[in-house]
């Protein structure tokens, strides 16, 4: 174990990740598809012929780009620096891994980003200030720069599922960089690329119904109409093409982890539902719901469409969206990096190497790096918690060891992990847990911790949290 741990108790550190996550997507992707909405807005507009509904038309644009402007600049790049902050805290390894293999990924990623950010600033200020062409270009040039984001970041997130076998040949050897296209344009990077524009467009559309939504249906109908019944437009390529785009998705992703959601669709009968399936059923049915709604309350009725209305068609794609992250990450279990690294950051041809020397013998920094340091056994227990089941459990709140656990004495605790460290592949935990890695006395400490919090009263152990020398 290479960096300390950070430790976020009751909902781990993956969940900050998680929330940071799924709000950032839900903006970053809307500043890809409003890319592309605005210029089509405002073309549409000045192509119109009557000029008042073509002003109204425009007007209405202007209030939809400044809240483009806010929504995308201020909340989408703050939270874009929150996944940063959250991932190098939370994964150390896997961070460390993307930035070596993607440098000039991430350079790329970065140009993009500050022409999105001063084209958008300077589309926003110049309307009615210069040639309408002229503006319409700006409006253009953002879309492109958003768009590259897109494809860009794109390679990066599907590497992490698929990182693809030319380059799993080269990992670790100091020439992954040599293989930046492999590993870019992966397995799952075609149908995922489709995917997510699919979704850019329909967040376009989700959130122009929000703006649409506040205008005054009253005075100015014919405008309410037109824009919101275009708006909904902009949903329905997405929901035609997805379920085909899914299962191309899904079709690429390796057979074993697959497996974890057709296990769960096998057995629909007998009710043993895997949590990806559940999800998959939650996508399903939540995007249907989006469909009705926006049909029935949108598109029939555009006139009495109201900002409630609009902010429940948000919170469903705020729930698909969720569920669909949540299920990515799901599927690369337990994987960070596809067959190369574990979710605990431990590499997979690492594990003899821990197993030999121990699971700490490397880790410097614990015990204030006192290398004559006799931590207790707790203490170590505790460590080698943190390391290797950290990432993914909580003592007590989120995949709870306590409850999880609750069942087993030391016996019982001890026997758990001795499986875990075979990690037999028919072993049912193979699929969805990392072997742990370590030393008898390893598996002994991280037993003896683990029983001193789930066989204890309620009070929990009156121990150090990390004992110093
Ligand atoms: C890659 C993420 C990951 C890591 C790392 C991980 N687990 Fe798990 N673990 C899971 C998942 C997912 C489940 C299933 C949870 C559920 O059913 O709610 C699970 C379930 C369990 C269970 C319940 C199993 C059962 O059938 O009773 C125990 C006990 C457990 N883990 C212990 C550990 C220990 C100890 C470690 C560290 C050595 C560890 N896990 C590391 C993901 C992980």
């Amino acid at each position: 174990m290479n960096y300390p741990f950070w430790d976020i108790p009751h909902i781990g550190s993956g969940w900050v990740i998680g929330m940071i996550a799924i709000f950032h997507v839900m903006i970053s992707q809307f500043a890809v598809g409003g890319g592309l909405y605005l210029p089509m807005a405002e073309r549409k507009a000045l192509r119109m012929k009557d000029p008042a509904v073509a002003n109204a038309w425009q007007s209405q644009l202007v209030s939809h780009s400044k809240f483009f402007l806010v929504l995308t600049g201020v909340f989408g790049t703050v939270s874009g620096v929150g996944i940063w902050f959250a991932i190098g805290l939370t994964h150390p390894e896997a961070t460390s891994t993307l930035i070596h293999n993607f440098v000039f990924g991430w350079a790329m990623e970065w140009v993009f980003f500050m022409i999105e950010l001063t084209t958008i600033a300077v589309y926003y200020y110049t309307w009615n200030r210069v040639d309408p062409k002229l503006h319409l270009t700006v409006g253009w040039v953002y879309s492109i720069a958003s768009i590259a984001t897109l494809v860009i970041i794109n390679g990066i997130l599907t590497f992490m599922l698929t990182p693809g076998d030319t380059w799993i040949g080269v990992a670790g050897t100091g020439h992954e960089a040599g293989k930046f296209w492999n590993a870019f344009f992966n397995p799952t990077y075609w149908p995922s690329l489709f995917l997510r524009t699919g979704v850019c467009t329909s967040l376009a559309g989700i959130w122009a119904l929000i703006t649409s939504s506040r205008i005054d249906g009253d005075k100015q109908p014919a405008l309410k109409s037109g824009m919101v019944q275009w708006s909904v437009k902009w949903l329905v390529p997405s929901f035609v093409a997805t379920p085909f785009l899914l299962m191309w998705y899904l079709f690429m992703v390796p057979g074993t982890q697959r497996a974890l959601l057709t296990l769960g669709i096998d057995t629909i009968a007998g009710g043993t539902f895997s949590t990806v399936t559940r999800i998959a059923l939650i996508i399903i049915v939540t995007s249907a719901t989006i469909v009705g709604v926006a049909y029935y309350l949108a598109y029939r009725n555009p006139v009495d469409f109201n900002l409630a209305h609009a902010l429940s068609i948000l919170l469903l794609a705020l729930i698909v969206t969720g569920a669909g992250e949540y299920a990515r990450e799901m599927l690369r279990k337990p994987f960070v990096i596809g067959r190369w690294m574990y979710s605990n950051g431990t590499r997979v041809p690492y594990v003899p190497r821990f197993n030999a020397q121990g699971y700490l013998a490397r880790s410097m920094w614990t015990w204030d790096g006192d290398a004559t340091a006799q931590p207790s056994s707790y203490s170590r227990g505790e460590a080698i918690f943190r390391g290797e089941c950290g990432s993914c459990h909580t003592m007590d709140g989120y995949r709870s060891m306590r409850t999880l656990m609750a069942a087993r004495d030391y016996a019982g605790i001890r026997n758990f992990i001795q499986m875990l460290h075979e990690d037999k592949p028919d072993s049912p935990y193979h699929r969805f847990m990392p072997p742990m890695v370590g030393t008898r006395q390893d598996m002994d400490d991280l037993a003896n911790y683990l029983n001193a919090h789930v066989n204890t009263p309620a009070s929990g152990p009156q121990k150090p949290l990390l004992a110093k020398k």
